[in-house]
């Protein structure tokens, strides 16, 4: 009898761990288990969304006016507690160096989350360097707002709040914008080829201008990566990497734009 109990046991523990590594490795199972199941339950117990988390972690265990206490709070807490949709720390280190490499005057961001990419790039950035990044969520453009200024980079980073298909439109004429130097892409991934070609169509990219996309492999952009890597207007290079916090695969994509 106590012989079937330990086989038993031992069983459910082979199984459990299986389990485990299955979803450590494969992003759609993780995402499953940790944003819709373990997300939900922590935000059915509290009364702070999980963006309100990531600003309470960073406000109590950040130094302000220290970007990079800010990214390690932020990375800390996504490796350990819950999971989020931050560049994250192993691809952020590829954004540093395309953007250093690019040395841009005007940086444009789509998709800004709560900063964590904006706050990223502005402390490479040297003084009079503008980021203008943009957000359709009114919550996670308020966060953003905050974990810039407590990161004390506000002075160069503009949240514009808007889709991205408006804002683009707007760039010309309500910004002020010429053409831009640097792009990074990590918004909704169905809007990365047509903001793209909006880009191109409105006059925005100029030669040499660089496009970096995330998450081309996961959940993927294909018809954005069939569409530039085809393209005898840009010479593109990929990075492979992991998904941000997890073991499964992704990697960023540069386009430099020939005109
Ligand atoms: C992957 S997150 C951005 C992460 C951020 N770049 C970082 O690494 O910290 C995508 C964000 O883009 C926003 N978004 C998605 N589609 C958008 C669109 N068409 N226009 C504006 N914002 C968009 C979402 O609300 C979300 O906050």
């Amino acid at each position: 009898m106590e012989f079937y109990t330990v086989l038993s046991a031992g069983l459910a523990g082979l199984v459990l761990l299986a389990i485990v590594a299955l979803v450590r490795h494969h992003g759609g199972a993780y995402l499953t288990w940790h944003v819709y199941l373990q997300g939900y339950m922590k935000s059915l117990f509290s009364s702070r969304s999980k963006e309100q988390r990531i600003l309470d972690f960073v406000l109590k265990h950040a130094v302000p006016g220290d970007p990079t206490s800010v990214l390690n709070a932020i990375d800390k807490y996504f490796s350990q507690q819950e999971w989020a949709m931050n560049v994250g720390d192993e691809k952020g280190l590829i954004l540093d160096r395309v953007l250093q490499e690019a040395s841009p005057s005007l940086v444009l961001e789509l998709g800004t989350y709560c900063g964590y990419s904006a706050v990223r790039m502005a402390r490479l950035l040297k003084q009079g360097t503008q980021i203008l990044t943009v957000e359709f969520n009114r919550d996670n453009a308020d966060i953003a707002h905050q974990i810039l200024q407590f990161a004390g980079v506000k002075d160069k980073v503009q949240v514009l709040e808007g889709s991205s298909e408006e804002v683009i439109r707007q760039l010309q004429k309500k910004h002020a914008v010429d053409t831009v130097d640097f792009i990074f892409i990590d918004h909704w991934k169905d809007r990365y080829l047509p903001d793209t070609k909006l880009m191109e169509e409105l006059g925005l990219l100029r030669k040499g201008t660089v496009i970096l996309a995330d998450n081309v492999i996961f959940p993927g952009a294909p018809d954005y990566l069939q569409y530039v890597r085809s393209s005898p207007k840009y010479d593109c290079t990929y990075y492979p990497s992991h998904l941000e916090y997890l073991d499964a695969e992704d990697g960023l994509e540069k386009a430099v734009y020939k005109g």
